[in-house]
């Protein structure tokens, strides 16, 4: 079983947060200052968001506050003049702050940006609360095969691998006949492909139930979001990718179900707050008090399913073939969907455009596997190059 249990950890529990300006972040850090004698910060990033971060800083009292952007340093470092913390700058300044030695790491980075820093939390063998989904996608055997062998403990925070988690019996892998990916639909659910055509960037970041960044909220609306998250349980759970199922639940209250082979299916509920499930992966082994609305049964109404789309959803499709491929597809299909995205987002490219992008960039995707991380760097180089190309060529008509 690839999710290695751990002993429980010293109180205060020492912390870095990858990401910390973002929504998980954020949620991260609310979750810290109502519990605060828990948790003592070792580092925090962001990419070039300084003083949101020298803001954040400021109240967590970390050693070292570190943004990837170096333009961003002046603002940072003249933000946190006299506080007497540490200030960094650059991407290798964001891996060496994941490997100062901490016991609990929120890798909550967007898009394969928080790779190298991710493992590198990994590799000094702490617990990694995974949010950064594209890490797995892109990297996901060496990804679990560094965490075996450094000792470190996975936990995931996306909110179906954290309901999964909680009610997967680990001690009966052998015993699940199949996980039950829930999907809310995204904003346009009931859209049909004439209306997608002309969706705006912000319609689609509007979702009906979650509060997230930008990028994953797109990928809410194109449905890679879920295709992202079959392949990131793919990675996490011991099941094949055919025993991965998805069904949509508009009302996003069931968070993902195991199924067993009595014909058991344990479901975790909630209400769509990411507080929860992040709250379970920064107080594992135990449960900490999270503020999220509790469900009230009594005024719930229905839960209703339907089944997913795959023609109007083409980016379903699109991951199942590059988990199927294997090799450098799924880490083609990230780095093609991470431009894609940025262009539609940017207004280059019209929201169907996104899907035809990681298309292209799939079908040139090499079937040797990644061995490296430098494999895996080179992939995604590559792919954006080719989406970046054909991105370009969408916008000029
Ligand atoms: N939001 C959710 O509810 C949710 C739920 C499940 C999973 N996730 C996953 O969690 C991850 C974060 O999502 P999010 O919605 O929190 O994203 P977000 O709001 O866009 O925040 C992204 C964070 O990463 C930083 N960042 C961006 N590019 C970077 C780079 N090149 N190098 C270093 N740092 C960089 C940003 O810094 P700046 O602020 O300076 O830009 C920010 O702190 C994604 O992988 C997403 O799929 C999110």
């Amino acid at each position: 079983m690839a999710l290695a249990a751990k002993i429980p950890q010293p109180q205060p529990r020492r912390l870095t947060i990858l990401g910390s300006t973002g929504s998980v972040g954020c949620n991260t850090i609310d979750l810290i200052e109502r519990n605060p004698n828990r948790y003592e910060i070792v580092a925090l990033t962001a990419n070039r968001n300084a003083l949101a971060l020298a803001e954040q800083a400021r109240r967590l009292r970390p050693s070292l506050a570190v943004v990837a952007d170096p333009d961003a340093y002046g603002a940072l470092k003249e933000a946190l003049e006299g506080s007497g913390i540490e200030v960094a700058a650059g991407p290798q300044a964001v891996i060496d702050a994941a490997s100062r030695p901490t016991d609990w790491v929120m890798a909550a980075i967007v898009g394969s940006a928080g790779l190298e820093s991710t493992l590198a939390g990994v590799r000094q063998g702490a617990v990694i609360g995974l949010a950064n989904k594209e890490t797995l996608v892109c990297a996901g055997d060496i990804f679990m095969a560094e965490i075996e062998s450094r000792g470190a403990t996975l936990i995931p925070a996306d909110s179906e691998h954290s309901a999964i988690y909680q009610v997967l019996d680990q001690r009966q892998a052998d015993r699940i006949e199949r996980i039950i990916l829930t999907a809310s639909g995204g904003p346009f659910r009931a859209f049909s492909r004439d209306q997608m055509a002309a969706v705006t960037p912000q319609q689609a970041v509007a979702h009906p139930n979650w509060d997230m960044g930008a990028k994953i909220s797109v990928d809410s609306a194109t449905m890679m979001n879920k295709g992202l998250e079959v392949i990131e349980a793919h990675h996490l759970f011991p099941v094949t990718a055919e025993q991965i199922e998805i069904v949509i639940h508009p009302q996003s209250i069931i968070h993902s179900m195991v199924e067993y082979v009595d014909g058991s299916v344990l479901a975790q509920l909630g209400t769509p707050d990411m507080r929860t499930p992040i709250a379970y992966a920064l107080g594992w082994p135990e449960r900490i008090e999270a503020p999220s609305a509790r469900l009230d049964f009594q005024s719930l109404g229905a839960l209703t399913f339907e089944a997913p789309d795959f023609e109007r959803f083409p980016a379903l499709r699109l991951a199942r073939e590059a988990l199927d491929a294997g090799g450098a597809a799924p880490a083609y299909l990230n780095a093609g969907n991470e431009i894609a995205v940025g262009g539609f987002l940017d207004r280059k490219i019209p929201f169907l455009a996104i899907p035809e992008i990681v298309e292209t960039c799939l079908e040139s995707a090499p079937g040797a596997a990644l061995e490296s991380i430098e494999d895996v760097r080179n992939a995604d180089t590559e792919a954006r190059r080719l989406a970046t190309a054909r991105l370009g060529a969408l916008a000029a008509g």
